[in-house]
């Protein structure tokens, strides 16, 4: 049967904040952040804007309401979750308005879990025909004012309906992941940001490309000759050209090279602007390929690379369908440049602002700008969302 990605869509901050702004103010060269990591602005989430209103926001871009009727799952991939408990979906399922007999869960593995929920979905409806399952990528990407994260940071959701006879794009039946138990990127409970061995992440990012690849390619006899583009988990662009050099086949024919490289530039384009989304920037990185590529066709086949630090890789595929460019926007870049930028101060004070809760567990919140959901206030432990323009 054919499952896939029969609907994709994406949202962020009102916020940025201009990564020569942030080199200036930091003493850092900019080109270090505009050449050594590839990224030119980032995506800065106020306190009411967080993985679910990103979520929801990003979901409800692409739903109509037969979706709404028909989907019997919602999976919500983070690593930057708001409850240890309570799923992130069952807030989302409720904003949308999702027919309530479905199943409503949370995935964590640092930036990888949006690839095991994609397959669980693909599974299902497999299993399931006429199900629909709504899959959520959406992180808030927090370091912490100068640290070396820092200008790796950014906010976002991406959102996929997973269905039969998709309109966009075939899950392959095929992959491999790979898990080592190692330190690179984590997050103890008691933390609102990481600890990061960054270098190390680096190295293990690029070995477990080297190594899922060579694997993927051994069983099912494959090369980078039978794909048109590969898409890479994105924490920076400059990581991802490095495991692109990384994995390219010198013996490939130029123009085939050409069109790898043509499609990789493309598939950055949106991550250079927003900055790291964690589980979401694989898919953001697949988006801005599909939106931006000149060169694709129906029945390209395109590869995925994974990462979450900790470690998971996989590598899977998927195959272009017919018509799959009438599913999507061509003016996400313009978008992009409608956001309000930040000075340093007034980054460091939205991104970092943390509930003043009383002794009831109480907080409300100055009026920032977000997208069609928000965060109204926190009563009695309780977050309480709503539609932007609803009075509560
Ligand atoms: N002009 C041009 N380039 C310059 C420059 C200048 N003036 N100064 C420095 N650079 C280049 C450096 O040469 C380097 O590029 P190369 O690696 O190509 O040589 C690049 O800028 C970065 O500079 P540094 O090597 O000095 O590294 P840094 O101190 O800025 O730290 C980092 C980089 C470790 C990745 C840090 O940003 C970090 O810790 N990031 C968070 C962790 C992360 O993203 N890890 C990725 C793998 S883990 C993962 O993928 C999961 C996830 O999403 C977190």
């Amino acid at each position: 049967m054919n499952v896939g990605i029969d609907k994709i869509g994406f949202a962020t901050t009102q916020y940025l904040l201009n990564m020569d702004d942030l080199a200036k103010e930091r003493g850092v060269d900019p080109d270090k952040y505009s050449k050594g990591l590839l990224l030119e602005n980032l995506s800065i989430a106020p306190i009411t804007e967080d993985i679910i209103t990103l979520g929801a926001s990003a979901a409800d871009s692409i739903l109509s309401d037969e979706d709404k009727e028909t989907i019997d799952m919602v999976i919500v991939a983070t690593e930057s979750s708001i409850d240890q408990s309570k799923a992130a979906a069952t807030y989302i399922h409720h904003l949308l308005g999702i027919q309530p007999f479905a199943r409503s869960i949370e995935m964590k593995e640092a930036c990888y879990s949006a690839t095991a929920a994609l397959d669980y979905a693909r599974l299902h409806v497999e299993k399931h025909p006429d199900s629909k399952v709504l899959v959520i990528a959406a992180d808030v990407a927090r370091y912490g004012a100068n640290t070396p994260g820092e200008p790796t940071q950014g906010a976002g959701s991406v959102a996929m309906l997973v269905t039969q006879n998709p309109r966009i794009l075939l899950l392959n039946d095929n992959s491999v992941a790979q898990t080592r138990d190692i330190m690179d990127f984590w997050r103890p409970n008691y933390s609102t940001t990481p600890y990061v061995n960054g270098m190390y992440s680096t190295k293990q990012y690029l070995d477990m490309l080297k190594t899922t690849w060579a694997e993927f390619q051994k069983r099912f006899d494959t090369s980078l000759a039978d794909f048109s583009a590969f898409c890479f988990h994105l924490p920076f662009p400059k990581l991802a050209l490095k495991g692109f050099r990384k994995i390219m086949d010198k013996s490939l024919p130029t123009q085939w090279q050409e069109k790898l490289q043509a499609n990789f530039e493309s598939s950055i384009l949106y991550s250079k602007q927003v900055g790291n989304i964690y589980t979401g920037s694989l898919f953001l990185g697949l988006l801005s390929l599909l939106e931006n590529s000149q060169n694709l066709a129906a029945g390209d086949r395109i590869a995925f690379f994974s990462y979450g630090s900790g470690a998971v890789a996989e590598i899977f595929t998927g195959t272009l369908v017919d018509g799959f460019q009438e599913q999507l926007h061509s003016s996400r870049l313009q978008e992009l440049n409608q956001r309000q930028p930040l000075s340093v101060a007034t980054y460091e004070k939205l991104f970092f602002e943390e509930a003043q809760l009383d002794a009831d567990g109480n907080a409300t919140f100055a009026d920032y700008l977000t997208g069609p959901f928000a965060l109204k206030e926190i009563l009695g432990h309780e977050r309480l969302y709503g539609r932007t323009n609803d009075k509560n």
